[in-house]
């Protein structure tokens, strides 16, 4: 199957949760390849750090304080940022407790961020990629959307949603005469911005933590070539072939690679 070429250059970009970790990495990516950003976050202060940081770098871009989980608001920011060519769905959250020690309400804020989100704000933007013929929903889900993790009852579902509201979402696009619109589909193994300190790995040359700088690369290398599902590291690859293995087994080979100890002193950014 021949993949389409999506180039970056003179388009433009909106990346949510960009004022820090990843989205603010993918962020200078972007801009690097000749785009304009659009960075939605939470905290003001850090998405007008990002700002500044492309701009001093020669790039042009913009920022909103959104919470991407209202949906009144994100019609709004949406409707103020005018045409989006590419929407990458990057914001997220992570409680990182057992499923009794953890809050309803922390349940209930990881699916409104993780998940609902990439409903309001893919559906606040394709319209308009629709009568463009042209554009991309890039959703960031993880390694955990393809395992489930201990201690991860809430992230691990919220991300196995990402992947499949991805999966519906092309099948919707693909039935479409020439919609000119695709998707890419985002899972990484644990990330070095913070958001999941404390995580250990068993086999740090097979499953190392990732590096943010060449995750973000990783993506927007694969976003530009067309490419529609980025699983990093590449051993994170063999989890969907695993299923075809009973649970028993398939359970003893993720404990064998020591999955569901990485969240043994998992601290996170605390206070959530
Ligand atoms: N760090 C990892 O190990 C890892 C691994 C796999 C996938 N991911 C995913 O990558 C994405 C980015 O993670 P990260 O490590 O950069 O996290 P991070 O905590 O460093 O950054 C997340 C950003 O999202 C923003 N944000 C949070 N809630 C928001 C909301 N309601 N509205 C708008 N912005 C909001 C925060 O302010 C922050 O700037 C997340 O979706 C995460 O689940 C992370």
């Amino acid at each position: 199957m021949s993949r389409k070429r999506r180039p970056l250059r003179g388009k433009r970009v909106l990346i949510t949760g960009a004022g820090s970790g990843l989205g603010r990495r993918l962020a200078h990516e972007v801009s690097a390849r000749g785009a304009h950003v659009v960075v939605w976050d939470l905290s003001a202060d850090a998405a007008a750090a990002t700002c500044a940081q492309l701009d001093g770098a020669g790039g042009t871009s913009e920022y909103a304080v959104v919470d991407v989980s209202n949906e009144d608001a994100v019609v709004a920011a949406a409707e103020h940022a005018g045409v989006v060519d590419v929407l990458i769905n990057n914001a997220g959250i992570v409680t990182g407790s057992p499923l009794l020690e953890t809050p309803s309400g922390s349940i209930r804020r990881t699916f409104d961020v993780n998940v609902l989100a990439l409903y309001w704000t893919t559906r606040a933007v394709l319209p308009g990629m629709l009568g463009r013929r042209r554009g991309v929903i890039v959703n960031i889900a993880s390694a955990a959307g393809l395992v489930g993790v201990a201690k991860q009852t809430d992230y691990s579902a919220s991300k196995f949603a990402v992947v499949g509201f991805t999966e519906s979402l092309r099948s919707e696009l693909r039935g479409m005469r020439r919609s000119g619109v695709s998707t890419m589909l985002v899972c990484p193994y644990y990330i070095n911005t913070g958001m999941f300190d404390g995580v250990t790995t068993k086999f740090p040359r097979l499953l190392p933590i990732l590096d943010n700088d060449d995750v973000a690369r990783g993506v927007i290398d694969r976003l530009e070539a067309g490419t529609e599902l980025y699983v990093t590291p590449p051993l994170a690859r063999v989890v969907p072939a695993a299923r075809i293995l009973p649970s028993c087994a398939f359970d003893r080979l993720m404990d064998f690679f020591g999955i569901n100890r990485t969240m043994a002193a998992f601290r996170g950014r605390g206070g959530r």
